[in-house]
């Protein structure tokens, strides 16, 4: 904070008769406690040196707001101050280190010179609006050594006064740690889902290869069984044809989990008959209806992009059944720039903040895996729900150029 010493001479005048060069020094005294006094006022100055006969006193001046220049100088955020043209009037010492640029070369500065065109293309508009309210972007600050770095900047307005410019005020976070954190948390996750997909495979496999062949056994067994009771064994007989139905339906469905865990199914299938298989499948198992409106692929998207999508309609079907109580659900791919699928439902809805916030990582991986898939399918994931009135799932997922398709969709 810029400090400037002033004097204020203290001689007693004498002030009976007073000659003309008197007077005039007497008039610059008092233009010169006038301007002291004016500087004081409005915070210009932090101390006052008061000279006296013998020696000097040194007064400090602690206003209202001193408090606030301890704590912005002491904090390890960077504080700015600019002007309408984005001229840094103040930064406090946190921001020269976070640049790499000594205070007095910051200050006076252009505050554009730390953004790259793209940002400062982003920071325009909003710094336009921090008239009227507050806002928060994320940037690469430009830093002496030639380095980016990650930073949050949060933009406030200032109330004009007559002695400062100052009109915009920024609060400047460093992200590096925080964009660390979020990477590991990203590759984290990642493997969670990779693990998550190995393991089904090896279920799959294990249901397939042993149950169902066991299964098929028994079954085969119960049948002979059931030829082998005459009809004179009345009760026996029906016993032993009732439990190879249920045999047979009990290897159906250890068949239909295995097939759901297999992401062959899209190999073999292609992705809108997986989707299609995937909707049916759940229809009739839950009697919720699903209407489906697929646009028809004339080529393969990529592998990841595949299995991405028929996870996150599995997934988001599995909530359906577990948590929405609809009674109807809509599943739509459409094809566009990039590839989207959506799929609402018209059950009792759920706050996803509110849900994230208050399980605090305890919950279940479905919302989180899936987008987990579509990130790092190079796409992005919403959700949108609102208690009561049912959710939205939607995925987007970038195509490269050549993965065209016709726009017809089917019911
Ligand atoms: N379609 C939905 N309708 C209502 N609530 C849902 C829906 N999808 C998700 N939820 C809510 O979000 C929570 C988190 O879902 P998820 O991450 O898949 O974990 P899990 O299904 O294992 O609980 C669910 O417990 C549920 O409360
Ligand atoms: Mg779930």
């Amino acid at each position: 904070m810029k400090q400037t010493l002033k004097r204020l001479k203290t001689e007693k005048l004498k002030f009976q008769r007073v000659s003309v060069p008197a007077f005039q020094l007497l008039t610059t005294r008092l233009a010169d406690a006038e301007e002291t006094l004016r500087a004081i006022r409005t915070g210009e100055v932090d101390t006052v040196m008061v000279a006296g006969k013998e020696d000097s006193q040194v007064f400090t001046l602690e206003g209202a707001d001193h408090a606030y220049r301890v704590l912005i100088e002491s904090m390890n955020e960077g504080a700015l101050t600019l002007t309408a043209d984005k001229v840094i009037l103040y930064a406090n010492q946190s921001f020269a280190r976070m640049v790499k640029c000594p205070l007095e070369q910051v200050m006076g500065s252009s505050f554009r010179r730390f953004l790259s065109a793209e940002d400062r293309a982003t920071l325009q508009p909003l710094l336009k609006r921090a008239g009227k309210s507050g806002s928060k972007i994320q940037v690469f600050l430009h830093v002496g050594d030639g380095s980016k770095m990650p930073a949050q900047i949060s933009i406030r307005p200032l109330a004009m006064n007559g002695f400062n410019r100052a009109t915009i005020g920024l609060v400047v976070t460093d992200m590096t740690e925080a964009r660390r954190t979020e990477e590991q948390l990203r590759a984290l996750t990642h493997r969670v889902v990779q693990v998550q997909e190995a393991e089904r495979g090896r279920v799959a496999l294990e249901l397939h290869d042993n149950i169902t062949q066991l299964l098929c056994a028994i079954l085969v067994r119960s049948q002979t069984l059931a030829d082998k009771l005459s009809a004179r064994d009345g009760s026996a007989k029906r016993e032993a044809i009732k439990l190879r139905k249920m045999l047979g339906q009990t290897a159906e469905e250890v068949e239909r989990i295995s097939r759901n865990l297999r992401p062959s199914v899209l190999d073999q299938l292609g992705l809108v008959a997986a989707l299609r298989a995937t909707s049916t499948e759940f229809a009739e198992r839950t009697g919720v209806s699903v209407k489906l409106a697929c646009a028809q692929l004339t080529v393969r998207l990529p592998a990841d992009t595949e299995l991405a999508l028929y996870r996150i309609l599995q997934e988001a079907l599995g909530n359906v059944e577990k948590h929405a109580r609809a009674r109807h659900v809509t599943v739509r791919l459409r094809l566009r720039t990039c590839v989207q699928l959506a799929i609402n439902d018209d059950g009792i809805g759920f706050d996803p903040e509110h849900r994230a916030a208050r399980r605090k990582g305890k919950g279940g991986l479905g919302l989180l895996s899936m987008r987990e898939r579509a990130t790092y399918a190079g796409g992005a994931f919403t959700v949108k729900s609102i208690r009561g009135a049912g959710t939205e799932i939607e995925v987007r997922i970038p195509l490269p150029p050549r993965a065209t398709a016709s726009s017809a969709e089917r019911g």
